[in-house]
């Protein structure tokens, strides 16, 4: 049972505080969804629950604050979403930091944040939420915030964000079958150049992962970075994933900008493959 449409369906959107998740919030609010917003920083949840019609005292947006990384907490909150709704029928898994740095100059701090968080997040949600989503027997959809970092090859300041980004990319083509046959979609949403706050790496980065960073002057340059103008609106990237998750879009793109250096990579991997008469 695919979504075919939002009227009574639960959205657990995790980084649905700001920027794009707030976006895809505020699009599923609109046409019907139930929302819980699930972020780690408090400061984010309560200027988000404002953006909604009766706030805080919503009936259709409750918040969660949870760190997706807290395997315990994660599997908390998704007692709680079966106690409290049945179960929830749509994962965004969407959570993420901007962790950049030089990548020589890495520790095992800067590893375990990034990898944390944008790999090991969407784990998280996966295990703890898949059983109760195919349990329940409604269908459901998932959707995996890649990037299209993950899609190009990238400046080294960018490995270890991109490697946890491709593997979710990865993950989630590859899913997509299994899922299918409890009646789940699944879509990999693969933004650039959104507005949000995703320079504020060093805020979410929990002290234990601050020791011994070696990210330490880079994610203070990137506290400095300005957001461009002609940045897409995290708006714009929600109504998208709406419209993904109906059509059960694998891929949802936000942007046409990489794709020469989209298809320059895909040309040098088939240009270094042999030819073999034996096809898979
Ligand atoms: N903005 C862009 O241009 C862009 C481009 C490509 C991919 N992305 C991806 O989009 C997703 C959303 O990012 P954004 O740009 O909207 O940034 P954002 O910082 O505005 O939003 C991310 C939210 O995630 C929350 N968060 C961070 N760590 C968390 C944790 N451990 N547990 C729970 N919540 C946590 C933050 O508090 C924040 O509210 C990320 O996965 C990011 O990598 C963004």
């Amino acid at each position: 049972m695919a979504v075919t449409d939002f009227e009574g369906r639960t959205a657990f959107i995790t980084g649905g505080a700001s920027g794009i998740g707030l976006g895809i919030a505020k699009s599923l609010e609109a046409r019907g969804a139930r929302i819980v917003i699930a972020d780690l920083r408090p400061d984010h949840i309560e200027t988000a629950l404002k953006q909604f019609s009766g706030g805080a005292q919503s009936n259709s947006v409750s918040a969660i604050e949870i760190d997706v990384t807290n395997r315990e907490a994660y599997a908390a909150a998704a007692e709680k979403m079966q106690a409290d709704f049945g179960g929830i029928d749509i994962l965004i898994n969407n959570a993420g930091v901007g962790v950049e740095g030089p990548v020589l100059e890495a520790r095992y701090a800067d590893w375990d944040f990034g990898l944390g968080v944008n790999l090991g997040g969407v784990v998280n949600g996966l295990q703890c939420f898949l059983p109760q989503m195919i349990g329940h027997g409604r269908g459901g959809h998932v959707v995996n915030t890649s990037s299209l970092a993950a899609a190009v090859m990238m400046p080294e300041q960018f490995v270890i964000y991109s490697a946890g980004k491709a593997a979710v990319l990865n993950m989630s083509e590859n899913m997509r079958e299994a899922l299918a046959g409890k009646g789940i979609g699944i879509s990999v949403l693969v933004p650039a150049f959104t507005k949000s706050n995703i320079h504020e790496a060093a805020q979410n980065r929990p002290a234990h992962l601050r020791e011994g960073s070696g990210f330490t002057e880079s994610e203070k340059a990137l506290s400095e970075r300005e957001i461009g103008d002609e940045w897409m609106e995290p708006d714009e990237v929600g109504e998208m994933v709406a419209n993904g998750i109906l059509n059960n879009d694998l891929y949802i793109i936000t942007h046409g900008q990489f794709k020469n250096r989209m298809r320059e990579r895909a040309e040098a991997m088939l240009a270094a493959t042999p030819d073999s008469d034996f096809q898979f």
